[in-house]
């Protein structure tokens, strides 16, 4: 059976004050998600406070520019003391490279480098919200998203970047064709029973596990109960049906 992923609570919430009312609500060593809404409203110290205080930070930048730039901001990540960030794999070879170098290199230069605490990075293959039209409509007449995923997985994966974020769907397949210690995350997790919401495709995360991933990403059904705690602990709990 695969290992026990760690759940990574998505911090979907356009200021801090309602983001840290729900941190306060749930146990030490959580994973957390700051995705761009927040980090755009409050920025770096969010992450310095849940890092200052134990907790591990997914920075959800989605970043894609020249590979100088990224590899700039991977440094900046790494000084604030996230674990994970996310990097579009479409930004191409040379800046997958500089950004892996740059986490590598922040890890080796840090006098605490501690190599299993260094800063991972995970690749944005195709967004979920474009099908195959749309994605013809940005890269050309008969592209596939599920060939494009594969080969932007791959590419990220020759390039030295730890990961990728996927559906549960394509988390096996990224796992067969990149090797098992490339890291797969995935959000479109609901416990069984549960609504949709606005997610296309959902997974329990029994399923989610079973598919080989190593982080799940859970929003709403742990930000929006009443007892967060305990929905995450149910999210956990599901995770051994
Ligand atoms: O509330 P819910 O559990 O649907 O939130 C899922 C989280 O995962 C959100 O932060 C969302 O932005 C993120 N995400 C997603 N689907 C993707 C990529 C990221 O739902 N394909």
């Amino acid at each position: 059976m695969n290992r026990i992923p760690d759940v990574i609570v998505a911090l979907d919430f356009p200021d801090p004050e309602t983001a840290w009312e729900l941190v306060e609500r749930l146990p030490a060593g959580t994973w957390y998600k700051v995705g761009l809404e927040l980090f755009t409203r409050a920025g770096p110290p969010v992450v310095e406070r849940l890092v200052s205080e134990g907790r591990n930070v997914f920075l959800d930048l989605k970043l894609h520019d020249i590979p100088n730039t990224v590899a700039g901001a991977v440094k900046s990540a790494s000084r604030l003391g996230a674990r994970l960030l996310t990097v579009h794999a479409a930004g191409g070879e040379s800046m997958l490279r500089a950004a892996a170098h740059a986490a590598a290199e922040y890890a080796d230069g840090d006098s605490a480098g501690d190599r299993t605490d260094r800063l991972r990075l995970l690749a944005i293959t195709v967004l979920t919200s474009l099908d195959d039209a749309a994605l013809s409509a940005v890269i050309g007449p008969g592209a596939s998203v599920e060939e494009t995923v594969g080969r932007l997985a791959g590419l990220a994966r020759e390039s030295g970047i730890d990961g990728a974020v996927s559906s549960v769907n394509e988390c096996r397949a990224i796992k067969l064709a990149c090797g098992d210690e490339f890291l797969v995350v995935t959000p479109g997790i609901r416990l069984a029973g549960q609504g949709t919401q606005d997610q296309m495709r959902v997974a329990t995360p029994a399923t989610a596990r079973a598919a080989g991933a190593d982080y799940l990403v859970v929003g709403r059904t742990i930000t929006q109960s009443a007892d967060p705690a305990e929905a995450l602990e149910r999210v956990r709990a599901a995770l051994l049906d």
